[in-house]
C-alpha cells in the first residue's frame, strides 16, 4: 500500500568521517550501485510525490548523481552546517514547499542515505501502517540485531508507544542494555513533523540537533507513537568501510538467494558475484567465480563458465561465455554464440552463433552472424587518438594470429589467412592473405645443427686449453654467422 500524499526526505549531508574517504559516504558502492542509489530505488517503489536529498555544500558530486537519476522526480536541498539528523530534516523544508506535507495534510518518511539495503516492501508496510483509523502520528521502524552496538534505543511504554529513543552516547547501562534499535527510518504526519523540529534542542552528547528526539517531543505533547519492525540485515547503517564489506555479503546473500529462485543455476553460489541491476534469464547456469559488473543482461539457457567478467554486456539465448572471457561495456554476444578462453570483448556485437573461442581482442567490432574469430585474432581499434570500426561479413572466416588494423571490412563469406595483417578491406567472398612470403632453403636446417654439434664438441676438445685459443675464436665466429 502506498500513501497517495507522501513526500520523503533522504539525509546524505553528513561527512562520513569513519569511512575516511574523499567521497560522499552516500556515493560508496554496494553491489555495483551507491548507497544513495539503493535508497532512492527503494523509495521510488512507494511512488512519492517528491522527493528531497540533503546534502551539504560542498558535495557537487551528489548533487549530480541526483540530477542524472531517470525519473527526474528528485531533488537536492542544502544543509550549511551538519549541525545532526534533526537539523537536515528541518533544511529540507523549503524544497517541500508547494506539497502538502509540511502545510497540509500529507506524510513526510525520513530515511538515512546510508542505509543500502532498505526494501520497499519494509517501507510500504510501514506507511500501510498510517493508514489505520487509529494511526500513530509519527512512526519509527526498529530492529533487534545480534549485537546493537552503537544504535539508537527505543524507549517504549507498556502499550507499545515510543516514549523516546536514547542516542548511544547518551544513554544509560540500563537503556544500553535495550535490544530494539532505531533502524533511522521515520514517517510522520507532515505539519506535526515539521512543528516539532522547531522546538529540538542540542543539550545532548554530541551538541546536535537529534532527530530521533522527535518522538519524545511528540510523546510530551499527546500525539501517539509508534514503532514498525525490520530485519536487521535490512536496516545496517554503514559507517565505517567494515560495515560496507558486511553490508555488501547481505546484498551478495539475497542477489543469489533471487536469481536461483528465479530459476539460474549458481554452481557454486559463494563465488558468483551480482550487481544489484544483473537481469538473469531462466536456466542459465553460472559456473564457479564469476563476476557481474553494472548492466548485464543475460537471456535463457546461457551458460557462463568458470572465472568471467562481464559488465555492461548483454548476452542472448543459448550463448556460452568462458571460462575466462571478460566482456565489456558495449558488448553484445548474439543467441547461440561463443566467446572462449582469453577472449575480450569491447564495444562488440557479435551475431547469432558467431563464434571467437580463444585468446582474442574485439573492440569496436562488428561480428556477423556464424563468422569464425581464430584463435589470436586482434581488432587494432586505437591508433593512440581514437578509436576505428572493424566490420566482419556474416560467415567470414578469420584465421588466426590475424591483426585486423582498423577502421576496416571483412566481408561476407570472405576468408582471412592466418597470420594475416589486414590493413585494405576485403571483399565479400574473396580471400586475403597478409604476411611475409615464406621462404624455405634446403638442408640449412641440418647444416645448422652439424655446426652447432661441432661448436659443442669444439668446446669441449677446448675445455683446459688457454684463454684465447683458436678453437674458442672460431667458435665465437661461427656463432655469429649463425
Ligand atoms: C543515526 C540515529 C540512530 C540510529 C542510526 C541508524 C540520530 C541522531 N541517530 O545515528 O538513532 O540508530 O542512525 O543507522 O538520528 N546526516 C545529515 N546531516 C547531519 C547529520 C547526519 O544529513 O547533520 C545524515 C548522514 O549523512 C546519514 C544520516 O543522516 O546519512 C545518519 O547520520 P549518522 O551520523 O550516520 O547517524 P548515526 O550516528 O549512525
Ligand atoms: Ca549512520
Amino acid at each position: 500500500m502506498t500513501l497517495s500524499k507522501l513526500a520523503v526526505v533522504v539525509l546524505a549531508a553528513g561527512q562520513g568521517t569513519r569511512m575516511k574517504s574523499t567521497r560522499p559516504k552516500v556515493l560508496h558502492q554496494v553491489a555495483g550501485r551507491t548507497m544513495l542509489d539503493h535508497v532512492l530505488e527503494a523509495v521510488a517503489g512507494l511512488e512519492p510525490e517528491r522527493v528531497v536529498v540533503v546534502i551539504a555544500p560542498d558535495m557537487p558530486a551528489v548533487a549530480k548523481a541526483v540530477a542524472a537519476r531517470p525519473d527526474g522526480r528528485v531533488r537536492t536541498a542544502i544543509q550549511d552546517r551538519q549541525l545532526g539528523t534533526g537539523h537536515a530534516v528541518a533544511c529540507a523544508k523549503n524544497a517541500l514547499t508547494g506539497y502538502h506535507g509540511p502545510d497540509g495534510s500529507g506524510d513526510v518518511l525520513v530515511v538515512f542515505g546510508d542505509t543500502p539495503l532498505l526494501t520497499s516492501a519494509t517501507l510500504t508496510a510501514l506507511c500501510a501502517r498510517r493508514q489505520a483509523a487509529d494511526a500513530p502520528d509519527l512512526l519509527g521502524l526498529a530492529f533487534e540485531p545480534a549485537d546493537p552496538a552503537q544504535y539508537g534505543r527505543f524507549v517504549l511504554d507498556d502499550n507499545g508507544q515510543v516514549l523516546r529513543i536514547v542516542e548511544y552516547p547518551d544513554a544509560s547501562p540500563a537503556e544500553r542494555a535495550i535490544g530494539l534499535c532505531n533502524a533511522g527510518v521515520l514517517l510522520g504526519n507532515g505539519p506535526v513533523l515539521f512543528s516539532l523540529i522547531e522546538r529540538l534542542g542540542t543539550d545532548n552528547a554530541k551538541g546536535e540537533y537529534y532527530l530521533t528526539d522527535l518522538f519524545a517531543l511528540a510523546s510530551t505533547a499527546g500525539h501517539r507513537t509508534g514503532v514498525g519492525e525490520a530485519d536487521p540485515a535490512e536496516v545496517l547503517g554503514i559507517n565505517s568501510r567494515a560495515e560496507l564489506a558486511a553490508a555488501e555479503a547481505v546484498l551478495q546473500r539475497r542477489l543469489r538467494a533471487e536469481a536461483m529462485a528465479d530459476g539460474v543455476t549458481l554452481v557454486d553460489p559463494a563465488t558468483t558475484w551480482f550487481s544489484a541491476d544483473t537481469r538473469l534469464g531462466r536456466d542459465v547456469t553460472v559456473q564457479p567465480n564469476v563476476f557481474f559488473g553494472p548492466g548485464v543482461v543475460v537471456g535463457d539457457d546461457v551458460e557462463i563458465r568458470a572465472f568471467c567478467h562481464l559488465e555492461g554486456a548483454t548476452v542472448e539465448t543459448g550463448a556460452v561465455i568462458g571460462p575466462y572471457a571478460r566482456l565489456r561495456p558495449g558488448t553484445v554476444v548474439g543467441a547461440g554464440a561463443r566467446i572462449g578462453n582469453f577472449v575480450e570483448t569491447k564495444n562488440t556485437v557479435l551475431g547469432p552463433g558467431a563464434k571467437a573461442n580463444h585468446l582474442t581482442y574485439l573492440g569496436d567490432a562488428q561480428v556477423g552472424a556464424k563468422a569464425n574469430v581464430g584463435a589470436g585474432t586482434i581488432t587494432c581499434n586505437y591508433d593512440g587518438f581514437g578509436k576505428h570500426l572493424t566490420s566482419i561479413g556474416e560467415g567470414a572466416f578469420i584465421g588466426s594470429n590475424t591483426a585486423l588494423v582498423a577502421p576496416v571490412r571483412i566481408g561476407k563469406g570472405a576468408i582471412v589467412g592466418a597470420g594475416s595483417t589486414i590493413t585494405e578491406d576485403v571483399a565479400a567472398d574473396a580471400l586475403a592473405v597478409g604476411r611475409g612470403p615464406q621462404k624455405a632453403h634446403p638442408g640449412a636446417a641440418k647444416r645448422f645443427r652439424q655446426r652447432r654439434e661441432s661448436v659443442g664438441t669444439g668446446q669441449k676438445a677446448g675445455a683446459g686449453k688457454k684463454k684465447g685459443s683458436s678453437g674458442k675464436k672460431k667458435a665465437l665466429k661461427r656463432r655469429k654467422d649463425g
